[in-house]
């Protein structure tokens, strides 16, 4: 198993996700003669785990059973412990696609916090980019990386344990783009220009309130940053229904409105329908894109 390449069998080492249902799942380190309680009773990882496809539904031993999924960028951050706040799917979909990362990627990023966006850049620039990542808060960075190496993704990326805002990212002139999540983003803009390869690189930093927008702007402009863009993604999900719905009535060929024939009176139709949410999650935080100018 690894976060970056599928593998077919269970092994012990590896991290897979136990799922109960979409609103309940958790993962588990496979270990040789561990166990894992569940709701529906205790999973046995030598017997029940170790030595199964990934995808199996296993039964656990009270009866009930679960399946065990392969870890994925997007599972991991449904389950990973937080340690900090973090990115999540809707935002980071958007990051990657605007900083065109892709297998070969070199890209720069502070903070690492809880490491949900860094698995997702991994899985994007493997087999051959690298990923530079610097958190300040020394128990995150070794808990990031003891995680990176679990999920045998180790070899494509470095933690730095530094303050990015006065030490920078540890690299000059070689990333194709730059991500910060951190409070003050403007103070690390000049150290973002510096990590960027000479041209055509793109930053993104993402800020909860529109004043750090309006600072990092700034900076950006006065660092001589091109194309800047802020927007904020918002997601709306649909419930997909069974409604049932009265059947239109036009009246039969004499008669106007509600004259229609008996079988036609109170008929009713129903199918499936996609339902607009009454509430949604609303605002995470802006995201501001940027591109290195030619000069
Ligand atoms: C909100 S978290 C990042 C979450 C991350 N994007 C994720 O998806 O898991 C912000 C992290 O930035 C770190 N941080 C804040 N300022 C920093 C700085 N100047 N240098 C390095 N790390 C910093 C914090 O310690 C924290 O772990």
């Amino acid at each position: 198993m690894s976060f970056v390449e599928y593998g077919d069998v269970i092994q012990e080492g590896d991290t897979a996700i136990v799922f109960l249902g979409h609103d309940s799942m958790f993962p588990v380190k496979v270990q040789r003669g561990g166990q894992t309680q569940t709701r529906y009773g205790a999973l046995r990882h030598s017997a029940d785990l170790i030595g199964k496809h990934y995808g199996s539904k296993v039964t656990c031993s009270k009866g009930g059973w679960v399946y065990v999924l392969h870890p994925t960028p997007e599972l991991w951050t449904l389950n990973l412990p937080h340690r900090t706040q973090i990115l999540y799917a809707t935002d980071i979909a958007t990051i990657t696609m605007m900083l065109e990362l892709k297998p070969g990627s070199v890209v720069c990023e502070s903070g690492t916090g809880s490491g949900s966006l860094s698995h997702a850049i991994l899985r994007t620039i493997a087999p051959t980019g690298h990923l530079y990542t610097v958190e300040f808060h020394q128990q995150r960075a070794e808990k990031a990386m003891e995680e990176f190496r679990e999920h045998k993704v180790g070899h494509l990326v470095t933690v730095l344990n530094q303050d990015v805002c006065r030490e920078g990212f540890g690299v000059t002139g070689v990333a194709d783009a730059v991500f910060l999540d951190i409070p003050s983003p403007w103070e690390a803009i000049g150290h973002a220009k510096a990590a960027i390869k000479k041209q055509g690189g793109r930053v993104c930093s993402f800020s909860p309130c529109i004043e750090q927008v309006q600072r990092t702007c700034q900076a950006l402009a006065e660092h001589g940053f091109g194309e800047v863009s802020t927007l904020e993604v918002l997601l709306r999900l649909y419930d997909v229904r069974s409604v049932t719905l009265p059947l239109p009535d036009f009246g039969d060929e004499a008669g106007g409105p509600g004259g229609g024939a008996p079988s036609a009176q109170n008929a009713t139709m129903t199918c499936k329908t996609a339902v607009a949410p009454k509430e949604m999650a609303g605002h995470t935080g802006y995201l501001t894109f940027a591109t290195k100018s030619l000069v």
